[in-house]
């Protein structure tokens, strides 16, 4: 079964505070979820491997390493997942960035893909999936079956927010599925939002309502 890894730094924990805060505008809400990203992506790339490298430093030469050149890719889930990739990317530049939009049909109540645009080479890249707020965890395991239909083989999953049933149905359908959170809240509500969660990330993102 795939792990959940929950981070407890306290400059996480501190910036959620504020970005769970409801009068906080999207100005600082965009600015702290992207620290909070960038924070995130310093601990989703743990694993990565090195290679031994040598540098001359002013005094004389240092045997060190580098990274080992491992391809990275950062798959944001539309709209919210939008919110946190520059912060990945302020830590992994090199990474390529696709994108998938879901939207759930209102008869099946199944996620139907509306966009996806990935990299040519998605079966040698790691991948990270990013969905913000992990609440049902219907769009996060279609956007991976989807990602696994192209050939991806090692993806970790990346949200702020995670709700019990979201880790689940995740866990069910990719038990090789790593999740990343900044914290597991305590429900879903009637409307599937995440209680007590942070509201519509989407909206408080983008300023729209
Ligand atoms: N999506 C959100 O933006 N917020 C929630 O609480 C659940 C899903």
């Amino acid at each position: 079964m795939a792990k959940v890894h929950v981070f407890d730094h306290p400059l996480i924990q501190h910036k959620l505070t504020y970005i769970r805060d409801k009068r906080t505008g999207s100005k600082e809400f965009r600015e702290l979820v992207e620290e909070v990203a960038m924070l995130m992506a310093y601990e989703v790339t743990r694993d990565l491997p090195l290679e031994e490298a040598e540098v001359e430093t002013p005094v004389g030469p240092a045997k060190t390493k580098v990274l080992a050149g491992k391809k990275l890719g950062v798959v944001p889930i539309l709209r919210a997942g939008l919110g946190m990739v520059n912060g990945v990317l302020k830590l992994i530049p090199a990474a390529k960035v696709g994108h998938i939009g879901l939207y759930r049909d209102p008869e099946t109540l199944q996620p139907v893909e509306y966009y996806c645009k990935l990299p040519t080479d998605v079966p040698e890249r790691d991948l990270i999936v990013i969905d913000p707020m992990l609440a049902t965890g219907g769009s996060a395991a279609a956007a991976i079956t989807f990602l696994k239909e192209k050939g991806a083989k090692n993806i970790k999953l990346m949200c702020l927010i995670a709700a019990p049933e979201g880790i689940r149905t995740v866990q069910e359908a990719h038990p090789d599925v790593d999740i990343y959170a900044a914290a597991v809240d305590e429900k879903l509500n009637d409307h599937g939002y995440i209680v007590p969660g942070l509201g519509d990330a989407g909206d408080r993102l983008f300023g729209t309502k």
